[in-house]
């Protein structure tokens, strides 16, 4: 007998469980090398507490509406495993690994869950089991590197994109205009935050801040009020990850060690109305940018079904240690390659925004929205009842 298991860890994207999807199916044609596919709850610590379900005795529509249903099915987590390979954890979860008889892990996430899976890796490789472990690449914050992009990322900022589209159009139409300022996830990255800069000129925000770059508070108020006396109001995209002028002491800090950010539209909206005395609107996109499944591109959603398929092909073609990563052969019409890198080179390493593909420290260059224009394209139907979008609901059997 030889198992699967799958882990989903860090946070959530609209396709998370797409490429899910894309594993199953690919096992399900494999019965002879695949006996059962287990799935770990919350993350790694399924196969830490010997919490796994099977996944192979869930309904067949349920598996179908996966393609849309938001969060991690599973459950996930930010836990970090230990740097020491002598801690207990380890034994518990190489105890619990052969148990249920697993040859093949996935683990789908960012560059934390990267070193997770590294260090999972080089475990069984250490002890010469013969288990081989995958990384499938996911994150909102495209800041995995080694990849052209993250799985999960062209669905969000197609979500953040037209979101601000639509806001631009009411916030533009009142006599007396406001200065809105929306925040926008990404952490230490500022990949969503520019991605607005693809709306055609005329109804593009005016302003965008970065994390990339050294914020600079008098001249922010300086940008702003210039671009208030000229357009009567103003749409800035901000950063959630900007380092604006603030006491983050108190701010709670996840497994993986990063601060719950959130609040600094919020910030800079007060500052604004106390230091020009004009009238202001904070827009937090927060969780419904990467839970909405409503805007999912795709693009995003085949290269999520594939990546799911190719990553248990690998598994069974006995690599292991390697993330599956895309790089882009054309960009139009646009092309990518999937291809295999170590996760030595993924794991906790950030991916930003080069400069060159800045105009400035407000705005994008045309090589930005090259970039972007071909991962948001293409619109997915969902499916509804009485007018809700479906989602999956598992039975989540747990494996004995
Ligand atoms: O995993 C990426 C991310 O979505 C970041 O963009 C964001 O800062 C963070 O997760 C928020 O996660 P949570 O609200 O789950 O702490």
């Amino acid at each position: 007998m030889k198992n699967m298991v799958y882990i989903q860890s860090g946070g959530p994207t609209s396709v998370i469980n797409t490429s899910f999807y894309g594993a199953i199916k690919e096992a399900k044609r494999h019965p002879e090398e695949i006996t059962h596919i287990y799935g770990s709850v919350h993350g790694i610590e399924g196969l830490i507490d010997d919490d796994l379900i099977d996944v192979g005795l869930e309904d067949e529509e349920q598996i179908e509406l996966l393609l849309q249903t938001p969060g991690s099915i599973l459950g996930t987590t930010r836990r970090k495993l230990p740097k020491d390979i002598n801690d207990p954890i380890y034994a518990k979860i190489i105890a619990n690994l052969q148990k249920h008889e697993i040859k093949y892990v996935f683990v789908n996430g960012g560059n934390d869950s990267m070193d997770t899976c590294y260090k999972l890796s080089l475990l069984v490789k250490q002890l010469g089991l013969d288990i081989v472990v995958v990384g499938v690449p996911k994150t909102i914050d495209n800041d995995l590197a080694a990849t052209d992009h993250s799985l999960g990322f062209p669905s969000c900022a197609k979500f953040v994109i037209n979101t601000v589209n639509a806001l631009i159009k009411d916030a533009c139409c009142f006599k007396v205009g406001k200065i809105h300022i929306v925040e926008i996830m990404g952490r230490d990255a500022g990949w969503l935050t520019a991605a607005p800069d693809v709306l055609p000129e005329g109804n593009r925000p005016h302003l965008f801040y970065l994390p990339e770059n050294k914020f600079d508070l008098d001249q922010f108020l300086a940008d702003v009020k210039a671009v208030y006396e000229r357009e009567g109001y103003a749409m800035i995209c901000i950063s959630e990850g900007l380092q604006i002028p603030r006491d983050m002491s108190n701010v709670r800090v996840d497994g993986f060690g990063h601060a719950q950010l959130g609040g600094a539209a919020t910030e800079l909206c007060r500052i604004v109305e106390e230091k020009l005395n004009l009238p202001t609107r904070a827009v937090e996109l927060s969780l419904t940018q990467r839970a909405c499944p409503v805007f999912v591109s795709k693009v995003d959603r085949e290269e999520a079904i594939k990546t799911g398929e190719i990553a248990v092909r690998t598994a069974l073609n006995g690599e292991t240690g390697k993330m599956i990563v895309f790089k882009r052969t054309n960009n139009n019409p646009y092309t990518i390659s999937f291809e295999l890198e170590d996760l030595s080179k993924v794991a906790n390493a950030v991916s930003l925004i080069p400069q060159s593909m800045m105009k400035d420290v407000t705005r994008m260059d045309e090589s930005f929205r090259e970039y972007i224009r071909p991962l948001i394209n293409g619109e997915v139907q969902l499916k509804c009842k009485d007018g809700i979008a479906l989602v999956t609901n598992f039975k989540y059997i747990k494996v004995k």
